[in-house]
This record gives C-alpha cells, sequence and structure tokens, in this order.
C-alpha cells in the first residue's frame, strides 16, 4: 500500500518507522514534501497525526483524488467535525480519538455497564497526559465521556473551585499534565462503601501508530463512509 502520513511529528516517525516495507510518504515542514499538493498524490491512503490546522488542506485533497483518510488528530473544534463528517459523504473516513485496542475496549465496557450503575453510582473521568500535550480533555476523555452520557443524560462538570456541592447527574471531568506521562484514562464508578475503577495505561505512542496502519488497511477498499475503530476491531456499528 502507498500511504500518506500527514505531520511528521512524534507519532508521523514512528507511523513510517512502522510502515518501512510499504511505501510511506511523509507530509510536513521539514519533509520533502511540506503540503500534499506538492506529493505525486496517488494514494491507497492518508494517516494524519497533525494538528487541526492541516485539515482544510487534507479535507480539498481527498475529495479532489478520491483519497481515504484516517483522522488521527486531536483536539477538533464541533465545526471541524462537521467538515470531516461531510467528507465521509464522499470518501471513506476513519477518525478515532485513540487507536488503542485496549481503549477501544475500555469505551466498550462503559457502555455497557453505565446503564447498569448509573442510579447509584457517581461517574468520574480522570485522564494524565504529559506537558506537551495542548488539548484538554483529550479526544479519548471525550470519547468516554460521549459513551458515559448516552447512557445517562449527564452532564460534564469540568471545574470544581471552591464550594461546589456534586450534582447528581453530573460526570466529573479531570485533568493532569505533566512529565512524560503517555496517557492514562480511569472512568470511576463510585458508589456507598465501593469503588469500580476502569483504567487504561498506554506504556508507548507506538500502539497508537499500530491501531491507524490497521485502521488504513481495513478503510483501503471499503464503501464510502464514517467508520470508527470498533469497525475495525468489532465489525459493524456499536
Ligand atoms: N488518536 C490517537 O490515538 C492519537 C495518539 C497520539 C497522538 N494523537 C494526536 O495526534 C496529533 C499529533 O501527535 P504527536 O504526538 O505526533 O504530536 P507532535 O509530536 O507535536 O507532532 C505534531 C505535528 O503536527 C504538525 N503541526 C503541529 N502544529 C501545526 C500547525 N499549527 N500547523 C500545521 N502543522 C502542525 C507538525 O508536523 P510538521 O512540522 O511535520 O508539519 C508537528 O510535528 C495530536 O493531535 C495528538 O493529540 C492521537
Amino acid at each position: 500500500m502507498k500511504i500518506c502520513v500527514v505531520g511528521y511529528g512524534a507519532m508521523g516517525h514512528i507511523v513510517c518507522e512502522l510502515l518501512a516495507s510499504e511505501l510511506a510518504y511523509p507530509v510536513g515542514l521539514e519533509c520533502e514534501y511540506k503540503t500534499l499538493e506538492e506529493t505525486d498524490k496517488a494514494f491507497d491512503c492518508i494517516i494524519d497525526f497533525s494538528n487541526p490546522a492541516n485539515l482544510d488542506m487534507i479535507v480539498s485533497f481527498a475529495e479532489k483524488y478520491n483519497t481515504p483518510v484516517v483522522f488521527a488528530t486531536t483536539g477538533y473544534t464541533d465545526k471541524e467535525l462537521l467538515k470531516i463528517e461531510e467528507l465521509s459523504k464522499k470518501v471513506p473516513v476513519l477518525r478515532s480519538a485513540n487507536f488503542s485496542l485496549g481503549v477501544i475496549l475500555l469505551n466498550r465496557l462503559v457502555k455497557e455497564i453505565t446503564p447498569i450503575l448509573k442510579e447509584d453510582f457517581d461517574i468520574e473521568i480522570v485522564e494524565a497526559h504529559h506537558h506537551h500535550k495542548v488539548d484538554s480533555p483529550s479526544g479519548t476523555a471525550k470519547m468516554l465521556l460521549e459513551s458515559a452520557q448516552m447512557a445517562t443524560g449527564f452532564t460534564p462538570n469540568y471545574e470544581r473551585l471552591g464550594y461546589c456541592p456534586r450534582k447528581p447527574d453530573e460526570i466529573g471531568m479531570h485533568s493532569i499534565r505533566g512529565g512524560s506521562i503517555v496517557g492514562e484514562h480511569e472512568v470511576l464508578y463510585c458508589g456507598e462503601d465501593e469503588t469500580i475503577t476502569l483504567k487504561h495505561s498506554a506504556q508507548s505512542k507506538k500502539i497508537f501508530a499500530v491501531g491507524a496502519i490497521k485502521a488504513a488497511h481495513f478503510l483501503v477498499g471499503k464503501p464510502v463512509g464514517y467508520y470508527n475503530m470498533e469497525d475495525v476491531l468489532f465489525g459493524g456499528k456499536n
């Protein structure tokens, strides 16, 4: 396969290393190709691990050259997410806030146990990342929140400072930033005298690159549509 990797930062480097046996074309400020239009344009798929600032470039290229896209970048605004949804009506698109198998399973568990626990347990979501991460909460924490919200209709609370008694219908959201933490996500179900904790720890960034490459292989040849990692791992929606 001929894969174009947009963004040649930490993740872009790992993806290109893992793609050694395939054809990888990095696009980034320090690469031979600075923009997608400078490339030879014939790719089976684009994998984007960069920044929302590159979205318009990717969307117009994918539309023009009918190229499937795996979006791994996080921190998109709602308006940008709509653009990705629009693109998925023209080419196959897969977006995931997290490409690790373990996190996708964690998300599945949240969908399954939240309806059972929502009456008697308070839900809190905690994430921790390295001090270079610019967006907060993490895309993965938002994904876990969305899954918990689907089952409860509760509202997120991002700030607790001073007098702020906990409401029964809120989900506390907490972000820790420090050092070189790769990525930790915890969903706590806190009941009377007992707490259930679902936790995932990423020990290296490689797991995300492996998942994104798996997603690219899945996407090539698929009908136009908006896919996610659950489709890759479990087949079918939800
Ligand atoms: N979904 C997942 O599983 C997952 C996992 C890890 C990371 N991520 C996300 O993937 C993205 C990249 O992560 P990373 O760890 O590789 O970060 P990084 O090391 O900071 O690399 C990001 C790259 O994006 C490009 N970039 C940054 N700011 C830009 C701007 N304003 N305009 C255009 N290009 C810009 C730069 O590449 P060039 O200089 O080469 O253009 C930069 O090296 C982040 O959004 C991160 O949250 C997602």
